[in-house]
């Protein structure tokens, strides 16, 4: 089995290109768009992720309403110009050459190219990578794939997405296994919560359910309040000395963070390409380690650990898991090219750099959002460990009127242009009623003075409802 942060000598020689060179043809962005600081960011000088000139260059390559500024990302991303003309050029090679697509992707599968070119981003092997359709069918693929029995426990939290509660709903059915549901801590606005808690309440419901604990599944960043969990101690110090298979639902951490899939140590990590990636609709990355062997070796006493539901080649086992999981019969090629070309292009612009960017984006949103809002309820702690660039609070005094926070997001957007959306969740599990907050996105094609703006028209809108 593979050893985590062990990369083939390829990988590591292409994770070494894309932080040297800058390849710019692959992401079909010409070279006068990108500025040479680009090239400095992807030698590893992170310091220019504050470079005005570099984010202004990658601004210019969003096809984004100039009349809005869109801050939900969290719900969908937006494809960068090159990108979205080599995807419509792509598609119209299909339209035209439907059965070999001029060759465009290769040979069948179509897909190997493209898992070359970006596993390393993600610190992955390319046979660890399944384009996928989005994290809910990553998500699906395995927790409708794994090979439970009735009495089977799988721990998650109280923040978890339907992309899980509703795998985790099937299986509970069809086999009897208990979900539980962990009540995860939420920071209201002291940022008194840390690391350590969320590593003790695996540990202890590990240790509560000795034995019968069959999958650790939990979101990387919550959809809820944008907290990030410390995924790869959750993997480290509670799953693996356990031999627990782990699910990261990564729908939010994809193009956000600088993720390197190894290093966290999970098993199976599920992703959107079409959010902070900046892919097209219905894209997604599913990472499985080393071909789920792991899995086998942790699951020894179960016939068949990992089933493969949707695929046109659950059969074969002789062409390997990746391809097995890959292929769902004709798929959308042009696409995944597309999500592809986006992943090319956070490589060249560096992964470290775009994750330094948009956290402090969303920092500095936070930071002024307190002093704008000394009373409000911010639910995204500003603690760096646990911190994303996801920032949800509500700036009036009763968290549970919906009404009243929708009619504002309302007003944020018809009166002054800002696109965010409303998000609503237990503080406690066992809560009678919802809490209910405002969720901003910061992204890499945002700027200061829009999280400025934003605060300030926030501001005016609250003074005027109040
Ligand atoms: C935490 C989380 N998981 C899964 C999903 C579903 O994502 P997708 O549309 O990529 O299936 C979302 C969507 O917002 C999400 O927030």
């Amino acid at each position: 089995m593979m050893e985590k942060n062990n990369l083939s000598p390829e990988s590591t020689a292409r994770r070494n290109f894309l932080k040297t060179t800058t390849g710019l043809a692959a992401a079909g962005i010409t070279a006068s768009l990108i500025p040479s600081q680009v090239m400095a960011s992807s030698r590893g000088y992170s310091h220019h992720s504050s470079d005005k000139k570099l984010w202004k260059n990658v601004q210019k390559e969003f096809v984004l309403d100039k009349k809005t500024t869109y801050m939900n990302i969290g719900t969908t991303g937006s494809m960068p110009k090159s990108v979205l003309e080599t995807y419509q050029a792509n598609n119209l090679s299909v339209a035209q050459n439907p059965w070999d697509m001029q060759g465009k992707f290769g040979s069948w599968p179509y897909v190997s190219e493209m898992t070359n070119s970006i596993a390393a981003g993600f610190g992955a092997e390319p046979h660890e990578i399944i384009l996928s359709r989005n994290t809910t069918d990553g998500m699906c693929s395995i927790l409708n794939g794994l090979h439970f029995e009735e009495g089977d426990v799988i721990l998650t939290t109280h923040h978890e997405h339907v992309a899980a509660h509703s795998p985790l709903y099937v299986v509970t059915e069809r086999y009897g296994v208990e979900v539980i549901y962990l009540e995860i801590p939420v920071d209201t606005g002291d940022n008194s919560i840390t690391e350590q808690q969320f590593v003790d309440l695996f540990a202890q419901a590990v240790e509560e359910y000795s034995g019968r604990v069959r999958l650790i599944t939990f979101s990387h960043i919550t959809y809820k309040t944008g907290t990030k969990l410390p995924a790869k101690r959750i993997c480290q110090e509670v799953a693996i000395p356990n031999q627990i298979p782990t699910l990261i639902d990564g729908a939010h951490s994809i193009g956000m963070l600088n993720l390197d899939f190894h290093d966290i140590g999970c098993d199976f990590y599920a992703g959107a390409g079409h959010k902070w990636q900046c892919g097209p609709g219905a894209t997604g990355i599913l990472f499985v380690l080393d071909s789920a062997n792991r899995l086998d070796q942790y699951w020894a006493d179960r016939v068949n650990p990992l089933w493969f539901i949707n695929s046109s080649l659950g059969h074969a086992s002789y062409l390997g898991t990746q391809l097995q999981l890959q292929y769902i019969g004709n798929d959308n090629y042009p696409a995944k090219q597309a999500l592809t070309d986006s992943c090319n292009m956070w490589d060249e612009i560096g992964r470290d750099v775009i994750e330094t960017r948009v956290l402090s984006l969303s920092k500095r949103c936070k930071q002024k959002l307190k002093a704008a809002f000394p009373d409000a309820h911010l639910f995204s702690p500003d603690i760096d460990e646990l911190a994303s660039a996801i920032t949800s609070f509500n700036p009036f005094s009763d968290i549970n009127d919906a009404a009243t926070l929708t009619e504002f997001r309302d007003r944020l957007r018809e009166e002054t242009g800002y696109i965010i959306r409303t998000t609503d969740f237990k503080i406690q599990k066992d809560d009678s009623q919802d809490a209910h907050a405002l969720r901003i996105s910061t992204h890499l094609f945002h700027d200061e003075k829009d999280v400025d703006g934003l605060v300030e028209s926030m501001l005016d809108i609250f003074n005027s409802m109040a």
